[in-house]
């Protein structure tokens, strides 16, 4: 990849700043929890396994601030409620000893150089799974930027091109925060992978057009019956695939993976503000005055699909069983 989305240097945690792009590559750098709370609630750094990431560094940057571990840990849990990699990150994290800097740092190296590693490996078990010479549909960011590199989605869509897969790329726009056209069109053209864009709304007419082959999205967590928060208007999506008979792929590490969450219904999703309904580049577009319903994520139910694309290979319905299985549990 030609951009690095999160990195440890100087005694700081630095992040690629994805609120600017593709306009600026700007970059935040941050010195305690707190600090690293706030990027991650303001979206400096978004997707479910970069903010694991960026919130196991927080805490070891914690021991370093001076800061209480409890608070810091209490803070970095709460900056984003539905990506369960966060508390999947902060329970690692919670469980080294000594709570000093240096055996803090030590395993969010780690827990960055394991995502890394299964992004690698999704690519591989995805890759297999991408219909030759048909259209590859996604959604939202789930890419190098979004984990520590690679990605889970797009290390599919990676894993296929460099297989020598013919498949050409269409991503969603993804409102309001428009992660799929600044985003993954930024860092698919970045690595040299043409890509077209679509607004949301056209997705189902792309869907029944017969040029797709499959949809391959990321996930926030997915329960153990195979429910799956991910960006609001995957659910859509995953509907009017069903209706044109092109298969969903769900491509997310075990760390994505809630089996104490046994449905959807137990997820928590996150509202996010008003104003990126209302606004547009910061001008109104709406009129003031107007109630908003903002959901970040949304849930597709299991039924819809066709399979769970884990660094451990891939898991199909039911995932009640095939989930626990490769996780070991
Ligand atoms: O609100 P965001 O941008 O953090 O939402 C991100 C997503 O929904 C991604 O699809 C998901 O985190 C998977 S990232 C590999």
């Amino acid at each position: 990849m030609s951009f690095r989305t999160l990195w440890f240097a100087d005694g700081a945690l630095h992040l690629l700043d994805q609120r600017g792009l593709p306009a600026r590559a700007e970059v935040v750098t941050v010195k305690s929890a707190e600090e690293t709370a706030r990027a991650i609630r303001e979206m400096v750094v978004r997707g479910a396994p970069a903010i694991g990431c960026a919130a196991a560094y927080g805490l070891a940057l914690s021991a370093r601030a001076g800061e209480d571990f409890e608070k810091a840990r209490a803070a970095l849990l709460s900056a984003r409620p539905t990506a369960v990699n966060l508390r999947w990150a902060l329970e690692r994290m919670a469980a080294v000893r000594p709570r000093a800097f240096e055996a803090l740092k030590a395993e969010a190296d780690k827990i960055l150089q394991e995502d890394l590693e299964a992004c690698r490996a999704i690519g591989r078990h995805g890759a297999a799974l991408v219909p030759e010479g048909k259209g590859i549909l996604t959604h939202c960011n789930a890419g190098g930027l979004a984990t520590a590199g690679y990605g889970t989605a797009l290390g599919v869509v990676r894993a296929a091109i460099a297989g020598g897969k013919r498949c050409d790329v269409f991503a969603g726009e993804t409102r309001p925060w428009l992660q799929g056209a600044r985003l993954t069109a930024w860092e698919l053209l970045q690595d040299g992978i043409p890509v077209t864009l679509l607004p949301d709304v056209a997705a189902a007419s792309l869907l029944s057009s017969g040029k797709i082959g499959c949809v391959v999205v990321g996930a926030d967590r997915v329960a153990r019956n195979g429910d799956t928060a991910n960006k609001v208007g995957t659910y859509p999506l995953a509907l009017a695939a069903q209706a044109a008979a092109v298969p969903l792929f769900v491509a997310a590490p075990l760390s994505s993976i809630d089996l104490r969450a046994a449905s959807g219904r137990e997820i928590p999703i996150e509202e996010r503000s008003a104003e990126e309904v209302t606004h547009l580049l910061g001008q109104r577009v709406a009129p003031e005055g107007v109630s908003v319903f903002n959901p970040a994520f949304d849930v597709t139910p299991a039924r819809y699909i066709a399979a769970i694309v884990t660094e451990r290979g891939v898991a199909r319905p039911p995932y009640q069983d095939s989930l626990a299985a490769l996780a070991g549990a």
